[in-house]
């Protein structure tokens, strides 16, 4: 793990081993995928449009990256994958990619990267509990009157807890509607297998799943993204231009005009190759140990709350968001950065309408600082000492 060894400085001048509890923003970068991007850098070359040695290889690596994300995710035979660059441009190109009318329906529970690209949408309130997240899901779905598209996260980026998207792509498909699901905080934490689940799409993003070079996947069926006006115009995205343009038909090509981010692919296909050696067995493992570790810590801290919006006992990744009574998040984390060398993300999580809603504030502004809330996440790297130093110097925040 790239950064294991950062030192931080806190207040006073001292420097203090860095924890590093902010994985659900941007993950460290894994040994092996800065290795991968290393040894891909001497040849690296134009792809798709080079005759020289180094371009044909560049190209074949370029394409392997493609092959081994598309395994990693359980991609069908026939699924297209499009490298993007994250969740957020994955979840724009599939906006435009709709069939005309398509009626999109989506939880408020969502992050903004896939509650806002639609240009309109049916925008369900956050389910008391999953059966209630099929049923709502169903009941809308129903009211659909040609193609429909389900959009839903796989695991939150506020709580961590795991949404039944199995269930969702039942009810979806039983509409004859289809499903995309957010995988951004899913794929770090738990293997993915699109075609097992079902799922007609899947989006994420290099940089959380320790491939910082700024590449992310699209995944899914061809046949819409196939015959959309292409997202970006450009070089590689065409058949033939003279008076008018013969658009490429394969949705690859057709989606990715231009000089693709390479080394991008290359790093996200190494930290994909990365994890699956690992294995998923010991990953969950050892997360489901320091996860457990965290959150009981935190239930022993009076006047601190976790977030939840299923309930303690409702599985999830390690991803723990909470408030301090009496204090603001932004004071918080700022403490735990300058005194304690921790770094934790605070505020909304580009996740507005349902942390306004965890919160009990459904009407407070975007600035209102009383309603944001504390995350804690970890990972691959994060150790014991990462969460009990968390610990510590909440107990100390919370009772001063
Ligand atoms: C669940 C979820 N979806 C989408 C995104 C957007 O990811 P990116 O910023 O890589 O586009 C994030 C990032 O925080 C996320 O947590």
């Amino acid at each position: 793990m790239l950064g294991a060894d950062l030192q931080v400085p806190v207040k006073g001048g001292r420097l203090v081993p860095y924890a590093n509890l902010d994985y659900a923003a941007s993950a460290p970068c894994l040994e092996p995928v800065n290795a991968a991007v290393a040894a891909a850098l001497p040849a690296y070359s134009s792809v798709h449009r080079g005759a020289g040695y180094a371009s044909q290889l560049t190209t074949a690596r370029y394409e392997q990256a493609r092959h081994t994300v598309r395994a990693f995710a359980g991609a069908r035979p026939d699924d297209a994958l499009i490298f993007t660059r994250n969740t957020t441009d994955a979840m724009n190109l599939l906006a435009r990619s709709l069939p005309d009318g398509t009626t999109v329906v989506v939880f408020d529970t969502e992050h903004h990267a896939s509650l806002l690209p639609w240009s309109d949408a049916v925008r369900l309130a956050p389910p008391a509990f999953p059966g209630e997240a099929i049923r709502a899901a169903d009941e809308a779905l129903a009211a659909v009157d040609g193609p429909a598209l389900l959009v839903v996260t796989a695991a939150s980026n506020v709580t961590g807890e795991l949404w039944p998207i199995a269930g969702l792509a039942h009810i979806a498909h039983r509409h004859g509607a289809r499903i995309a699901v957010d995988a951004a905080q899913l794929v770090p934490h738990r293997r993915l297998n699109l075609t097992a689940l079902d799922l007609d799409y899947v989006a994420f993003s290099g940089h959380k799943l320790y491939a910082p070079f700024g590449a992310g996947a699209l995944i899914g069926r061809p046949d819409w993204l196939a015959q959309a006006s292409p997202y970006l115009r450009g070089g590689g995205a065409v058949k033939a231009v003279a008076e008018t343009t013969e658009w490429s038909e394969d949705p690859e090509a057709r989606h990715e005009a231009g000089t693709p981010n390479v080394l991008g692919a290359i790093a996200l296909a190494a930290a994909c190759d990365a994890l699956s050696a690992t294995g998923w067995t010991v990953l969950v493992r050892e997360e489901e140990r320091l996860l457990a570790r965290l959150r009981a810590g935190l239930a022993g801290i009076e006047g601190v709350r976790e977030l939840s919006l299923w309930g303690p006992d409702h599985p999830r990744v390690g991803i723990v968001s909470f408030v301090v009574d009496g204090r603001s998040a932004r004071e918080v984390a700022e403490e735990l950065s300058s005194e304690h060398g921790i770094g934790v993300r605070d505020g909304k999580f580009c996740a507005h309408p349902f942390v306004r809603h965890l919160l009990g504030t459904p009407d407070g502004g975007c600035d209102d600082d009383t309603a944001s809330a504390v995350r804690a996440s970890i990972g691959i790297g994060s150790t014991e000492e990462h969460v009990d130093r968390l610990i510590a110097a909440l107990k100390r925040l919370a009772a001063s």
